[in-house]
């Protein structure tokens, strides 16, 4: 039986609903409720995308939901580290870059390796120390936060930052990945980007990995579509939609896993074997400092059987890992960090394999 298309609601929706509707074929007859997988490198010519590396239309269904939860528009990258180096390329020759102390590692290697190579001259701050952070605005072309930030867990003030970038000419950029569109919309506070390793959260499910760009300057759209199309760091189709089909649910899982991390961390702070417990009060992260240091972090994170001892974070899976296993984590980060990405299984079991892996850590340390 044939049915009138329906039109979509013209009341604005909450971010709930967003996650749901968004980036969806019309409501006509015989039309998938999904986009399909568009497998194509080329497109008949005498059209807007002709060929792969331009654009496809999972691509696009994709950067239709996160730009309506962001309230910009989006531009998808292959991972999140090619999305960090478009937006770094975006900066003049031998100008300056602000940016967290205790940025993601991988965005940090990025302006170590673009500041040898004489491209550029990075400022690292701590990102809670506000007024530090407003001095070295001054000056710069690019104030890059990321907040809360991995694994340290720091939050910084994104309006009064992006005010002092924009008084020094600088873009500001906010590395959403933690918070998600669902907890903070920087765009809001007037960031001009919003940067995202989708592989995480946005995604969820440990399988894709994908990196996104919003902004609500077209001019800089432009500019970063161009630049992906030159540089062809573009997504997979595959992960594009499966990114969106994690998308679908952010809510409900964020939701859960948030609410288990709330009370992972009421428990985590009455345990002897926890000298620290970093939690920002929002998401799923939550990063404990031990007793014990570094081997107490390496006991831990080979003790339990439903927490992975795995890195990345963000799905629906809880797992952990000692950051500074890795020789790339900067010093400032406590040597018995462990960052535990919190997921939603019911929360009574996560802590019945944790809480004796934790005890035996304080039986075994030396009175
Ligand atoms: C905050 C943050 N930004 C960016 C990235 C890089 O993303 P990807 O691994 O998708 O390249 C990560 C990865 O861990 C991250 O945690």
């Amino acid at each position: 039986m044939s049915q009138e298309p329906s039109e979509p609601p013209t009341r604005p929706l909450r971010p709930a609903t967003v996650a749901v509707t968004s980036g969806r074929p019309p409501h006509e007859p015989d039309q998938p409720l999904n986009v399909p997988l568009t497998m194509a490198s080329t497109y008949v010519a005498g059209g807007d995308v002709e060929y792969g590396r331009y654009g496809n239309p999972t691509w696009t269904a994709f950067e239709e939901a996160l730009g309506a939860l962001e309230g910009g528009r989006a531009l998808a990258f292959s991972s999140g580290l090619a999305a960090v180096a478009t937006l770094l390329d975006l900066v003049g020759a031998g100008t300056k870059v602000v940016a967290p102390r205790h940025a993601y590692n991988g965005s940090i290697m990025q302006l170590a390796d673009l500041e040898a190579r004489g491209r550029l001259t990075a400022e690292l701050v701590d990102v809670e120390d506000t007024a530090a952070v407003v001095a070295a605005c001054e000056g710069a072309s690019l104030v890059w936060l990321e907040s809360p930030t991995n694994p340290a867990l720091e939050v910084a003030d994104i309006p009064t930052v992006v005010e002092a970038a924009h008084a020094a000419g600088a873009y500001a950029v906010v590395d959403n990945t933690f918070a998600t569109p669902l907890l903070q919309r920087p765009l809001e506070h007037g960031a001009d980007l919003v940067v995202h390793s989708a592989t995480k959260f946005l995604a969820g499910h440990s399988d894709v990995l994908l990196g996104a760009v919003v902004t609500r300057d077209d001019e800089l759209f432009d500019v970063l579509k161009k630049r992906r199309d030159l540089t062809g760091a573009v997504p997979g189709t595959l992960e594009a939609w499966l990114a969106l089909r994690g998308l679908r649910t952010l809510h409900v899982r964020l939701e859960r896993a948030q609410s288990n991390a709330q009370e992972l961390v009421r428990r985590l702070r009455e345990h002897a074997a926890v000298s620290e417990v970093r939690y920002p009060g929002f998401g799923a992260i939550v990063s404990v400092v031990l007793a014990g240091g570094a081997l107490a972090g390496d006991l831990l994170t080979h003790k339990t059987s439903l927490w992975v001892h795995a890195t990345s974070l963000g799905g629906v899976e809880s797992t952990f890992e000692r950051r500074r296993r890795w020789r790339s984590e900067p010093s400032t980060i406590p040597d018995g960090l462990v960052r535990m990405s919190v997921g939603i299984e019911d929360v009574d079991d996560l802590w019945d394999d944790l809480a004796p892996a934790l005890d035996d850590l304080t039986e075994k340390r030396p009175g």
